[in-house]
């Protein structure tokens, strides 16, 4: 071991291809990064190759990482999500004191995060003071480094235990529903207009450079124009089932544990589910009918139609996100910064996009705004998308093209400005067959009603049926 104490402004695990990049991406900001690996040739590799000629130091073991790096010390794990974040915390206390940091930088459940900074404080709160020195400290590290748009860095404080990790999440989830509606209108041009990968290619580069200015969008626009060795578009040997990672179904799952109406997430996950049992769909595909439908209208008012769709779902979409998030700090006692989150994912992410400086200033005009859609700009915009929008949702039923996150975000859409929907009916039902009692207009009284003259209060006349 070498006898260099204290030297490094931080320590990094992990040398896989995002370690090493964040390395060399502090160490070109002039701040002295500790690498460290469990296997010592990757660290000696990394020293010999790309740290070479660099500030970068090595460690060997998770004892001479500790003692290499500065007071209080900070540490950076990126490794995979699950029992390796466990071990290497319990090894790092072993060499840590009270006042260190340790950033969790994988993607690691919220509730293992919560957890476990239960477990690192001894279960007690955080002291105040100390958790503002700490957010400076590595603030200077990773704003430093971070993307910039128009010299603001796309990189915050979110909030205490697992309030990162949840917004993380958050923007996965979003990501699959982004992807989704995308795919969707490839899928319902490509149907209707019968329109070629070249021609598709050039729609999403027209889409780029106004309101669906995107990440998303632009490598859509490439992978559209990509050819394979043949010369045919290499879009067209890809085999159509999908895979996934968790992260989306964790957005879900967190949604039905809030009972937040992330409806369009959803569809997206279970779009990537439908896609997975290809061999069934094959099956169906020569046992069920479709429509015989043909599209008869105006091609480039429907291409226009169909921006309008994936704009209005995706204002949809990032609103649900931000319903959960809001549901979410409520029950965890996070205060979220919603213009802050929107400015961190406004460039440098898979979801980067002008929209989201949109979103930035709703909330910077109104931090407290109940609703991303009560917000002017976003109010004026949805509706002026929805003759398009409604347009292309009911083109693709009567044609039979699957739209479900399109559909589904127009679903969300006009049930959100219902100021009745048919909950009545349903609370009767509920009344009617278990006695469950459902509240009047008139008095909001909780009443029961004797609804078929006989039996008891919780007689099962689904029973009789
Ligand atoms: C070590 O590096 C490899 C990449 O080569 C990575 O997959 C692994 O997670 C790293 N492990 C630890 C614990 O440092
Ligand atoms: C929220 O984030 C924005 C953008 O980073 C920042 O300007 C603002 O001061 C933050 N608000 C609070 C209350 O921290
Ligand atoms: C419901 O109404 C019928 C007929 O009036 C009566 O016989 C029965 O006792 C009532 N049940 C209850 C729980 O009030
Ligand atoms: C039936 O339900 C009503 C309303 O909950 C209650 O006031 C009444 O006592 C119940 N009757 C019987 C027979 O349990």
């Amino acid at each position: 071991m070498s006898q260099e104490v204290g030297i490094a402004d931080i320590g990094l695990i992990g040398l896989a291809v995002m370690g090493q990049n964040l390395i060399l991406n502090m160490n070109d900001h002039g701040f002295v990064v500790c690498a460290y690996n469990r296997t010592k040739e990757k660290v000696t590799h990394f020293l010999e190759n790309e740290a070479k000629g660099t500030k970068i130091v090595g460690a060997y073991s998770v004892q001479e990482l500790c003692m290499k790096l500065k007071s209080p010390r900070k540490v950076m794990m990126l490794v995979k999500a699950g029992p390796a974040v466990d071990a290497f915390i319990k090894d790092l206390l072993e060499y840590l004191e009270e006042g260190d940091i340790i950033i969790d930088g994988g993607n690691s459940h919220y509730p293992d995060t919560i957890r476990r900074t239960k477990e690192v404080n001894g279960g007690k709160d955080e002291d105040k003071k100390d958790k503002k020195d700490k957010d400076v400290t590595v603030k200077e590290i990773f704003q430093a480094i971070s993307a910039k748009v128009d010299g603001e860095p796309c990189c915050d404080y979110v909030g205490q235990d697992g309030a990162g990790h949840f917004v993380k999440m958050v923007h996965n989830g979003i990501e699959y529903g982004d992807m989704q509606m995308i795919c969707e209108a490839y899928h319902i041009l490509k149907e209707t207009l019968g329109l070629s990968a070249d021609e598709l290619s050039d729609i999403f580069t027209e889409w780029n450079k106004g309101e669906l200015d995107s990440y998303l969008i632009e490598i859509t626009r490439d992978i559209l124009k990509f050819k394979d060795t043949d010369g045919s578009p290499l879009v067209e040997h890809i085999k159509d089932t999908a895979g996934q990672k968790g992260t989306g179904k964790w957005t879900v799952v967190s949604a039905l544990d809030t009972g937040s109406p992330v409806t369009l997430i959803g569809e997206a996950v279970f779009a990537r589910c439908l896609s997975a049992i290809k061999s069934e769909r094959v099956q169906a595909s020569k046992i069920l009918p479709g429509p015989n439908v043909k599209f008869t209208g105006d091609k480039k008012q429907f291409i226009h139609d169909v921006s309008k769709a994936l704009y209005a779902s995706k204002i949809i979409s990032y609103a649900q996100g931000f319903m959960l998030m809001r549901e979410a700090a409520k029950e965890n006692n996070w205060k979220l910064n919603y213009s802050g989150i929107a400015l961190m994912w406004r460039g440098g992410c898979i979801i980067r996009s002008v929209f989201l400086g949109d979103i930035k200033n709703a909330y910077t005009k109104n931090p407290e705004l109940e609703n991303l859609l009560f917000d002017p700009f976003f109010t004026k915009a949805v509706s002026e998308a929805t003759p398009g929008w409604r347009n292309v949702v009911s083109q693709a039923a009567l044609q039979g093209i699957p739209a479900p996150a399109l559909s589904a975000a127009l679903a969300f859409y006009d049930g959100y400005r219902h100021a009745v929907l048919p909950a009545n009916l349903l609370q009767a039902q509920r009344d009617y067959f278990g006695a469950h009692t459902y509240q009047r207009l008139d008095n909001d009284a909780w009443v029961h009603t004797n609804w078929t003259g006989r039996g008891g209060n919780v007689s099962s006349t689904t029973y009789l049926a």
